[in-house]
């Protein structure tokens, strides 16, 4: 690890704490396999290779912390600091991580194990932002869909500006400063981060987001992921 990086030290907190409900599967989705390996060793394996990245912290379901190191091990990381339960909900999964980042931490990008095939330009761009200033940075790509507001029964309330519309992803990066506030001030139910640093009043800008960064959320996502990293569906069970 580079402490004397100038500038501080990055460190990706990977939130795999979910159940996975929509996935379904037999076990919490981030130990899905996904081409011979489990979903959450994708994407540390890009963070643990990644120039910018300094630490990493995996936060994962109560119970799977020694399995997680494990995996760490067979991927020969080498910067993996912990491995940690997560909470109920995703803040109190983030919190629980950001309590193993170093003071020294300059930054922290927060990644979902749900998005295995994030590639590492991504990285690129959200460290840049905060480099160059920016106090939250969020991956995000315009949307395919017409999207409109519904009322409660269903009824079309109105069609939204699609031009002004963002699908959001991550990792999601912020000076670890904010992002303790964002975490003690709003420790809600909140489905991102950068949510809980817009309500601190913080300005949040976006970079160029990728379609590989998509969310694993149901098995028809899962298919798409293995169509997109190249793997079979034989070698996909070939190790269960
Ligand atoms: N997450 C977490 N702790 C929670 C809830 C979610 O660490 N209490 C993580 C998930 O592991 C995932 C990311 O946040 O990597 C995005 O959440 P989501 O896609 O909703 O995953 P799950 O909550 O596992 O899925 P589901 O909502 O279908 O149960
Ligand atoms: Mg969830």
């Amino acid at each position: 690890m580079s402490a004397s990086r100038a500038g501080g030290e990055t460190w990706a907190i990977v939130v795999a704490a979910g159940a996975g409900e929509r996935l379904a599967a037999d076990r919490p989705k981030a130990f899905v396999r996904l081409g011979g390996r489990t979903m959450l060793a994708w994407s540390l394996s890009m963070l643990d290779d990644h120039d910018l990245i300094d630490g990493i912290v995996m936060v994962v379901p109560e119970e799977y912390e020694e399995r997680a190191s494990l995996l760490a091990d067979d991927l020969c990381a080498t910067k993996i600091a912990a491995a940690v339960a997560g909470g109920a909900t995703r803040p109190e999964s983030v919190a629980a991580g950001l309590a193993c980042v170093p003071e020294s931490a300059a930054y922290v990008l927060v990644h979902d194990a749900a998005r295995p095939l994030v590639p590492p330009e991504v990285v690129d761009r959200v460290v840049a932002a905060l480099r160059a200033g920016a106090r939250g940075v969020v991956p995000a790509l315009p949307l395919a869909d017409t999207v409109k507001r519904v009322g409660p029964d269903g009824s079309v309330a109105e069609t939204l500006d699609r031009s002004a519309l963002r699908a959001v992803q991550t990792p999601q990066g912020f000076p670890a400063s904010v992002l303790r506030d964002a975490l003690a001030a709003h420790a809600a139910d909140a489905t991102d981060c950068a949510s809980m640093v817009e309500r601190l009043g913080v300005a949040v800008v976006c970079v160029e987001g990728d379609e590989r960064a998509f969310k694993v959320t149901t098995p028809a996502d899962l298919a798409r992921a293995v169509q997109m990293a190249g793997v079979d569906e034989d070698d996909e069970h070939a190790h269960d």
